[in-house]
């Protein structure tokens, strides 16, 4: 795989990590003028095999704001996937119409594939239940923005462990932040993979696993909650008994630290009531705002522009 591919949090070094938050905080002190012209010409191409809206809009927004273009397919459906082409063929070919791709599909090891087949860079969107970068890098850069920091704080992860690729990015990231404490909150059936958390042991990081959100929320610096995946369920007599395990309410942000901040990927279900919109607590729609930020950095950088 090339230097310049985005797929996996396990290839990025704290460096890395710290890297791209430096450079997204650089995009954002830019006027929007100077911005609009870092990317002139350069074209994103988005290829989305599962349904997405931040993701893939966020993108576009990025490389438009940068001043590229994105083309692509919001919808395999409509592409030649549809006609039973394979995915090394489809790189092949769109790689002569853009400059870096993106790319979202439902198989875990898909945007590795499609970096092996590609020449010019691929930033993984979301694969299967495996990983999620740019969503994790927008975490730590929202995550350090507020606490100056991505060491010695307290989060607890609530909701889906075993099938969401947020977590899972998340949590290999935060591997080698030390002197951070976890609480892992999810029901019995939805526990983070056993191979995940020995990771978080060898690395010597305090991990608790609890099915009460209530318990652990007045020590949480950060209280991370996710969507319970429907479509990653065979059975979906199972998802109904553990679809509502969580849904955090105002009422209860009485007992929180005062400078706790409640995330999500989104898009939410019924894990975050509306209520807590209005609270100082909520961080969700700044999450949504600083993924445009970081989508730039990880285009400017991986497209090779300095700034
Ligand atoms: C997440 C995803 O696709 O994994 N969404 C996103 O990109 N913000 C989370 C989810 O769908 O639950």
């Amino acid at each position: 795989m090339k230097q310049h591919d985005l797929i996996s949090l396990e290839t990025l070094s704290l460096a890395d990590i710290t890297a791209y938050c430096d450079l997204a905080t650089r995009v954002e002190s830019l006027p929007e003028r100077e911005k609009s012209m870092l990317a002139m010409g350069k074209i994103l191409m988005t290829l989305f095999y599962e349904p997405s809206t931040r993701t893939r809009l966020s993108f576009e927004s990025a490389i438009a704001k940068l001043g590229g273009r994105s083309i692509g397919f919001a919808d395999h459906q409509v592409s030649s996937a549809s006609k039973g082409e394979s995915l090394a063929d489809t790189i092949k070919v769109v790689e002569n119409y853009a400059d870096i791709i993106v790319i979202r599909h439902f198989l875990e090891g898909a945007a590795k594939c499609a970096a092996n087949a590609a020449r010019i860079p691929v930033i993984n969107a979301g694969d299967g239940t495996n990983q999620h970068p740019s969503q994790t890098l927008l975490d730590l850069f929202t995550i350090r923005r507020d606490f100056g920091t991505l060491s010695g704080l307290t989060i607890a992860l609530v909701g889906d462990l075993k099938y969401s690729r947020t977590i899972r990015s998340l949590m290999q990231s935060l591997l080698g932040f030390g002197g951070n404490r976890f609480y892992l909150v999810s029901p019995e059936n939805l526990r983070l993979p056993s191979y995940v958390r020995e990771q978080l042991s060898i690395n010597g990081q305090s991990v608790e696993e609890t099915n009460e959100l209530r318990e652990v929320l007045p020590y949480c610096d950060v209280i991370y909650m996710t969507r319970v995946q429907k479509e990653r369920f065979g059975d979906l007599i199972e998802y109904e008994k553990v679809k509502d395990s969580y849904c955090l309410e105002a009422r209860m942000l009485g007992a929180a630290k005062k400078g706790l901040r409640v995330m999500h990927p989104l898009p939410r279900v019924n894990e975050i009531s509306m209520d807590v919109d209005s609270t100082p607590y909520a961080a969700y729609f700044e999450q949504v705002r600083n993924g445009v930020t970081m989508r730039q950095a990880i285009l400017l950088h991986l497209l090779g522009i300095a700034l």
